[in-house]
């Protein structure tokens, strides 16, 4: 989702209400019926339950078929041979290689994929990221969640060479070392909650993101008349002093839906002074 699109929801203090945690009293009670959204506190270890836990043999092999053909559609297009001339380009490279540093590879995190059985986004989306581990030798371990993934669908992830992360960390991976964050359009929260886990130079060197522009924040915060920006685009605004943002090319075939409005995103800040306090 493009940062003028961000679907999520405020209560009337701004607070973020995800509509999951909705408390619903039994009808009777009603008039007592409030929204609660969840605490810092609650949110951190909340252990994750697939909606969908069912392992259905039939959709798991008509889901593979999906995904093998998604993956040739996406390895034969435009946009693919864009997407590795881009990274293969000596800027945006050198970023890659400043975050990798002495190491031989990056472990890869993958937030917000979607449901890859019922959309092609997030199919696609899952796809690039297959196609990546087989052409970089640099990317390690795949890593991914989303609240939203069936045991079916996790099996799948499964047999593509993917874990499935069981526990909901709502975005606050440490980058104690080099890490891929793959985030194809999610909320603004979660670059938010990202970004404050690692707000500190070495852990923000070690991250290299693909997710919303950060760009196009700015853009709609300060350009665009009438917009409410979330307030979770603080520290994604703070960020952009030390940031360094590539564009993906999407390019004009049906790709654009999985990639519109995607940058690569490197945060190399000199020195602490660099990095606000907030
Ligand atoms: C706007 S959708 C994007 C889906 C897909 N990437 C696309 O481009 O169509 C945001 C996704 O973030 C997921 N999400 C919400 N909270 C999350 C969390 N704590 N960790 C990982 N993913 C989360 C949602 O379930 C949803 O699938």
């Amino acid at each position: 989702m493009a940062a003028a699109a961000d679907t999520t929801t405020y209560d009337e203090n701004s607070e973020y209400v995800d509509p999951d945690w909705t408390v619903v009293l039994p009808r009777k009670s009603r008039k007592c019926q409030s929204k609660v959204s969840r605490t810092e506190k609650e949110v951190k270890e909340q252990s994750f339950a697939p909606p969908d836990l069912e392992i259905n043999q039939e959709r798991e092999s008509k889901l593979m078929q999906k995904i093998e053909s998604s993956l040739k559609k996406l390895e034969s297009s435009k946009f693919f041979d864009l997407f590795l001339s881009q990274i293969e380009d000596p800027e945006v490279f050198n970023c890659f290689s400043r975050v990798l540093g002495s190491e031989p590879n990056m472990n890869m995190v993958v937030y917000g994929i979607g449901s890859i059985e019922s959309f092609e986004a997030p199919r696609l989306q899952l796809c690039l990221v297959i196609l990546m581990k087989r052409k970089f030798e640099w990317v390690g371990n795949i890593e991914v969640f989303d609240p939203v993934l069936s045991g079916t669908e996790t099996r799948v992830l499964e047999s593509f060479g993917c874990s499935v992360i069981s526990v909901n960390e709502e975005g606050r991976r440490q980058a104690l070392k080099p890490t891929l964050f793959f985030m194809p359009h999610c909320e603004a929260l979660l670059y938010h909650n990202l970004l404050e886990v690692n707000w500190n130079v070495d852990m923000l060197r070690n991250m290299a993101l693909f997710g919303n522009s950060f760009e196009s924040y700015e853009h709609h915060n300060s350009v665009v008349k009438d917009y409410i920006a979330s307030p979770y685009t603080k520290r994604i605004l703070a960020s952009r002093s030390f940031a360094k943002e590539f564009r993906v090319k999407t390019g004009p075939d049906d790709h654009n839906r999985a990639f519109y409005e995607s940058s690569w995103l490197f945060f190399n800040p000199n020195d602490e002074h660099e990095v606000p306090i907030i």
